[in-house]
This record gives C-alpha cells, structure tokens and sequence, in this order.
C-alpha cells in the first residue's frame, strides 16, 4: 500500500506543476463530484421543462431539444451526460484515492461506510435517466433492468410482463420514472452526502473557481464537439439494433447478459459487501488518540475550533476551577493526527514544568519529547537547522544533513508555534523548516492550511512578532518529493549564510 501511496503521489505530484497545488484536480475529488451533481442538476431543471412525460412524447421532445434547439436544449443535454460521466469518474477516483491512502479506517470508517450506498445510488441516477430518453437504449436498459430484478423475490408480477409490447406500457409509468429520477433519488443523494460528511469538520464540498470554471469549459467543448444523441425510437415489439452503450452506467447489463441475472447480483452485492467492510477486513493500526490535561487547560476552545474530524468537544467544568469549559475528546472520532496538540496555546516548549504538558496532548509524540528534541541542537556546522516535517515526508524527515535536527510529527499542524519560538530564541536553532503535505491535500485535512495561517498571525495560536520570520521557511511537498524538500532547505541554509555575512532576506 505504501508503494501504492508513493506512486500516486507522484502522479500527483506532475499534475501540480501543471495546476499548481491547489488547483490539483486529485485533491479535489469529493468536491468536483458534488460540482457535477451540480451541474446535472441545473441542466437537468432546463430539459424537465421541455420534456413530455409519456411514452409517445418522451424520444420526440428529446429529439427536439437536441436538434430544435442544439445551442441550448442540445448543449444543455449534452452537459447533463457529460457531468453524469464525470460524476461517475471523479467518485471512482476518490474511493480509490481515499483507500490507497488508508483514509478508510479507524476513526474514519464512518466517512468510507456512508459513502458506499453513494455508489448505488449514483448508479441508479444514471440508469433511470437512460430510461427517459425511451429510445432503443432506454429500451434494453428496461428490459434488462426488469429482469435484473425479477430474479429477486420482490415483485409479485413479473417486472418484465410491463415490457412485453407497446400495449402493456401506460404513460404511468413515465411519470414513476420521471418521479424517481428528478425527485426521490436527488433527496436520498443529498440526504446521503449530508450523512457521508457528518463526521468532517469544515468539509471542502467546492472545488477552487478555476477549477470549476476548467472543467465546465472542458465539458462545454467535448458538448459541442460531441454531441449527446438519441438512438431510434424504443419498439417494444422489436429487438434493438446495435447500442452505444454508456459504460460509466449501463455496465452491469452487459455482465448480466453474460452471467445472468442472479450471478450478477451476487458478484455487485458481494462486491458492496466487502467495499463496505474493509476498514474492519484490512485495517490499519490505530493510532494513540489525544488526551485532555485539566490542569494546563484553560477551556479556550481552540483545539475544538481547529480539530478536522470534530472530535473535540467544549462541556462544561468538571474540575471546579473557576472557568467555564473544558476540552472533551471523543476517542471513537480522533485519528491522532495531534493538530489540536498545535493549537493549545498552553503547549508552551519554553515552560520550565517537568514533566511538560499542555492542555491536549498525544501520548506519542508527546509534548516532553517535542521539547527534549529542540533543546540542544548538534554540535556541527553552522547554520544549524530545525527541519519539522509531518510524517507524510517521513523519508524526507530522515535526512542524513549535517545541521539539520529532523522532527517527524503526525501531522504539521502539530507544531505549536511556540516551538518554532522557542527552537530559533531559546535553543541555538539558526533556522527552521517546515514541511507538510501540499498545499489544499493535508493527509489529516487541515494541518498546512492551520500552519500557514499560525505562522502568518491570521489563526490563534499565533506565532509571535518577536520571531524573525527570515529564519523560516515553509514548503509543501507530497510523499516521495524529497528532493523539493532538500531544496527548500538548501535555499534556507544559503539564505541564512546571507544573513550571517550580513545581507538580510530570507525564504519565508
Ligand atoms: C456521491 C459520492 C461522493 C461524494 C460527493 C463524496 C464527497 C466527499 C467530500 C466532499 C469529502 C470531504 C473531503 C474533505 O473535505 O476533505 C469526502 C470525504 C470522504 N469520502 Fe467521499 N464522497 C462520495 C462517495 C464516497 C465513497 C463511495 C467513499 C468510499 C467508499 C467515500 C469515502 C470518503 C472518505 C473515507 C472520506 C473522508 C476522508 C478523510 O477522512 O479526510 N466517499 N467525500
């Protein structure tokens, strides 16, 4: 699996020098889905309004927006099939990109459990909008849906009997079908995407303007250049020709037609069955989850405000102190990523407390050995770095550079800025570096965003004016990107070498 991870990484990584870092479509997987619900939806209102629910006008009314009006009913029909594609695309994408990740487990099962019913029923949204067309694609589409289900002891009649001629289908039905995939399934998909982040603290459901504004441009030309046509006219008393299938959807029929219908459901619901149990199948160690101090806390509230999973909750006083709340952490939701630990003001390395604490810490790393790490930097060459890297720059972390101390931390939100304080006034540090994970793809959500934003004064806890930012730098660079990192402190030491001889100016 890590080789798995590296591999993305590096991917990735590519894709970042063409859109940067933050407009990396892979770090926006989740969001650009919603985006295409989006879409389809917008599209989606425009062609209801033209459609004719029945069986004699449903392919016309289709045919009329597509070639009647094809610079907008065409083009608006043509977006609704291609944001449906890509729907289908970018939720592949984020199920496999959270998995290699081991963003699946532990405390997240929860996120990965209600994100599978998503899948059926984003499938569904497709197959019942193939339906309404009621050319000869909806037609094998009915039929093999029908006999799909008429292997499960549901119905009592037969499902296929209401396809067996033109006769035995009424305009009723239409309105069901129009029913199911312009009502009942939009809410079941917002209820169930509403249920699938109850768990994420400040959920990223937007992906950045450009790449919105990117990727409808990308949609609008593949619309005009290919267009979304209908085939023939359904004839329930012949068989339809040759289809263009769409295979993002109507997959499962194909299979069908090769396995029938029962294997078909045992192979899906075999496969739901396990895609929903692997965080409990293939599970990843679990992390030490944090840990309140009373004494050290002051019920700030900070730890709550910038915990990316909500694991941390404000209650009321337990200890008779005279404040009024206290941090409560609940374990079932941490995923000991210890950024709370960078946001407890009270997680001071200069304290001179033995042992040291702070309000909320992680058993490992704790506090105390944070602070035994900085205390005396190596005799060596001068400048003498602190380099903090989040464990996802682990390789990185071990460098083997004389003069630079490499702190692995869960996550770089860890660090308190009172370290970096403490690092470069206190212990004879002549710089420090940090590294996290790339720009907008923290591994634990918000730990580079909370770093950037403490380092810059914008975010309590802040780090102090007195600290010479030019003594600083700040990289971001993903798993297996040692090389960005080792730059970064390159540019640091020469930088400080500069100030040494007395020409200030630095990276930070
Ligand atoms: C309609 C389909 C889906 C949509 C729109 C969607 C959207 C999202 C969004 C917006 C996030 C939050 C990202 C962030 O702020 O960091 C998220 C997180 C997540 N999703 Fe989905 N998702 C979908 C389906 C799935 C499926 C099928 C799975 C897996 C079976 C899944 C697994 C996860 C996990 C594990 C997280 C949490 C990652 C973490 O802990 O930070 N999602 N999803």
């Amino acid at each position: 699996m890590k080789a798995a991870a590296r591999a993305l990484a590096r991917g990735e990584a590519l894709l970042s020098r063409a859109f940067g870092q933050a407009g990396n479509p892979f770090h926006h997987l989740g969001a650009l889905c919603i985006y295409c619900f989006w879409i389809a939806l917008v599209t989606g209102i425009y062609l209801f309004v033209f459609y004719a629910t029945s069986i004699e006008g449903s392919w016309a009314s289709v045919e009329r927006l597509t070639h009647g009006q094809w610079y907008a009913g065409g083009v608006m029909r043509s977006l609704h099939r291609y944001a449906s594609d890509a729907a289908v695309l970018f939720l592949l994408g984020h199920v496999l990109r959270e998995f290699v990740r081991g963003r699946y487990t532990g405390a997240r099962w929860f996120s990965w459990f209600t994100g599978v019913p998503l899948v059926w029923l984003v499938l569904w949204f497709g197959i019942s909008g193939y339906w309404m067309v009621w050319d000869q694609l909806a037609q094998y589409v009915a039929l093999s849906t029908a006999r799909l289900f008429d292997a499960l002891p549901v119905f009592t009649d037969p499902m296929s009997r209401n396809f067996l001629d033109n006769a035995s289908l009424s305009d009723r039905f239409f309105t069901l079908i129009a029913f199911i995939h312009l009502v009942g399934l939009p809410i079941f998909l917002v209820l169930g995407i509403w249920f699938h982040l109850l768990r994420i603290r400040l959920p990223r459901i937007n992906p950045p303007r450009a790449l919105m504004a990117g990727s409808l441009l990308a949609m609008l030309l593949l619309s005009l250049l290919q267009p979304a046509l209908s085939h023939a006219p359904a004839d329930l008393e012949r068989v339809p020709g040759a289809l263009a299938l769409d295979w993002f959807y109507l997959a499962i029929f194909p299979l069908q037609d090769g396995i029938g219908a029962l294997p078909t459901w045992l192979l899906l619901g075999g496969a739901t069955l396990v895609l929903a149990a692997l965080p409990w199948l293939w599970p990843a160690p679990r992390p030490a989850v944090a840990v309140v101090h009373l004494p050290d806390c002051t019920g700030c509230g900070y730890c709550a405000e910038d915990c990316p999973y909500g694991a941390i909750d404000m209650v009321p006083r337990t200890d008779g102190r005279n404040l009024a709340l206290q941090a409560e952490v609940d374990a079932a939701m941490c995923v000991g990523c210890g950024i709370c630990v960078g946001s407890c003001p009270s997680s001071s390395p200069l304290r001179r407390q033995q042992p040291l604490h702070s309000g909320i810490e992680l058993p490992e790393p704790s506090l105390q050995w944070l602070r035994e790490a900085i205390v005396a930097p190596p005799p060596g060459p001068q400048p003498r770095i602190l380099l903090a890297a989040c464990a996802c720059a682990a390789e990185a972390a071990r460098v083997s550079d004389a003069g630079v101390v490499a702190l692995e931390l869960p996550c770089i939100g860890l660090l308190p800025p009172a370290a970096v304080d403490y690092a470069l006034r206190s212990a004879g540090f002549d710089g420090v570096a940090i590294s996290g994970c790339a720009i907008g793809d923290c591994l634990h959500r918000y730990g580079e965003r909370w770093t950037i934003e403490r380092v810059a004064r914008e975010r309590p806890p802040m780090l102090r004016e007195r600290v010479p930012r030019e003594r600083l730098s700040l990289s971001w660079n993903k798993r297996g990107e040692e090389a960005a990192l080792a730059r970064a402190i390159a540019a640091l030491r020469a930088s400080l070498q500069a100030q040494e001889r007395g020409h200030p100016g630095g990276p930070a």
